[in-house]
């Protein structure tokens, strides 16, 4: 094998691990920056990696395909052509400095699966696929979750003319890509040609780390709601105002940013927020800052405490921003409800974790993942792979190769025994 890692050599082989680990960096080092791993949606390095996820597809013994929003599409046939298929995917577009698992192990894993029945060549009364996201991180256009609501026929036309901080819009990268913009309903598929999605994926938390597991059972994925803020004061004379009189929009938001903090600080009930970008102009030393965008992530175990708790942000934030004489915009770029997994496509997980001799062992995901927007379209499960640390959304992100096996081997085993809705009662 190929890719089989150099530090495999004496003990005893994983198959399907190494490959994916193999696989895993061989994706990594596809990059913006050569330092750091950073692959945005529609960027040079995304269709780089498009194009390897394609070839893998291929050697793995699927007809593959890029589809309109740039999602990596690979089928493999069932006992028959044209069967509706068991899906399978993840992500392959990355956060800016991210950790190299969040997204490529379920898809690569899901393509030596398939790999893997293709030379003992297995085939089932359904097609599989795999689908290889093409935005899940929502990182370049502020909306997320393109590709895969692409797939499931909600994406919203009117994103197209959003902007990246570069002033592209969203229709001008997709041409860049080589792509038609104006085609993006060609993506989508329907709920009949789909039996189920299931998503295997790094945890990116501590808990089967805690516990000693190597995978998960995932129960619900956690909604989330984001909101871009504009604050608007007064520029001026860093010299000369003296500062009772200024309109700072850069310290207001230093402000409002605290105050978010303090309320998920103190809710006590598990509501999380953060404030990942912030951008100040005009920008310079000797000047007030007059206006400020940021963005908040808001996320809470349940819907009706993430909306309230929105609501309760909103209006002291807004409060805030009154009394400091400062113009305060806030625009929902995303919301999404938390989706419970299907219980009976949560069973057949189970029941491979099971298999493979773990103990099954269910929890929630507070991660969005394709799943969020796929339950359009079908019902939804999910494996959950051992995190090191609890770290993700950080390079030092990381899975134990021996881990990976057992996902693979996880995922292997429920295909194998993949029972449709209708048959599985
Ligand atoms: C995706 O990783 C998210 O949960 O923001
Ligand atoms: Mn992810
Ligand atoms: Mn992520």
């Amino acid at each position: 094998m190929s890719e089989t890692n150099a530090a495999t050599a004496g003990r005893q082989a994983l198959p399907l691990g190494d490959e994916i680990v193999g696989r895993i960096n061989r994706l990594a080092a596809i990059s913006e920056a050569p330092d750091n791993l950073t692959r945005i949606f529609l960027t040079p390095e995304h269709r780089g990696a498009a194009d390897l996820i394609l070839a893998w597809m291929v050697e793995a013994g699927m007809s593959a395909h890029l589809d309109a929003i740039g999602n990596v599409c690979g089928r493999y046939e069932g006992e028959r052509p044209g069967l509706p298929c068991l899906m399978l995917g993840s992500h392959y577009d990355t956060v800016r400095d991210a950790g190299k698992w969040d997204g490529p192990l379920g898809l690569i894993t899901a393509i030596s699966c398939v790999a893997d029945l293709n030379r003992r060549g297995r085939r089932f009364p359904f097609a599989i696929e795999v689908t290889g996201f093409a935005d899940e991180e929502g990182v370049r256009f502020a909306s997320t979750l393109l590709g895969s609501r692409a797939v499931a026929g909600t994406f919203n036309e009117r994103v197209l003319a959003s902007k990246d901080n570069a002033e592209i819009s969203m229709r001008e990268a997709l041409v860049q890509f080589g792509l038609d913009p104006e085609h993006i309903g060609a993506a989508a598929r329907a709920r009949s040609e789909l039996l189920a999605y299931v998503e295997l994926h790094i945890e990116q938390g501590p808990v089967l780390e805690a516990k000693g597991l190597p995978v998960g059972v995932v129960s619900a994925i956690a909604g989330a709601t984001r909101m871009a803020a504009r604050v608007t004061g007064m520029a001026g004379h860093a010299g000369t105002v003296p500062m009772e009189l200024r309109r700072d929009a850069l310290a207001g938001a230093a402000e409002l940013i605290c105050k978010i903090e303090e309320l998920c600080l103190t809710d006590g009930r598990g509501l999380v927020g953060t404030v990942g970008y912030i951008h100040a102009t005009p920008g310079a030393t000797n000047v007030i800052p007059g206006q400020v965008h940021f963005t908040i992530d808001l996320r809470a175990p349940t819907d009706v405490h993430r909306n309230r708790a929105v609501a309760d942000i909103v209006r002291q934030i807004e409060a805030i921003a009154k009394r400091r004489k400062l113009d305060l915009r806030l625009d929902v770029t995303h919301e999404n409800r938390t989706v419970p997994c299907a219980p009976w496509l949560k069973a057949q997980v189970a029941e491979a974790v099971a298999g493979e001799g773990y103990p099954v062992f269910e929890l929630a995901s507070g991660a969005g993942h394709d799943g969020m927007a796929m339950v359009d379209i079908a019902d939804v499960a999910m494996v959950f792979v051992r995190c090191r640390g609890g770290i993700s959304h950080h390079p030092d992100e990381d899975v134990e190769l021996a881990d990976a096996d057992a996902g693979a081997r996880v995922l292997l085993r429920l295909i194998e025994n993949f029972r449709p809705r209708k048959a599985a009662g």
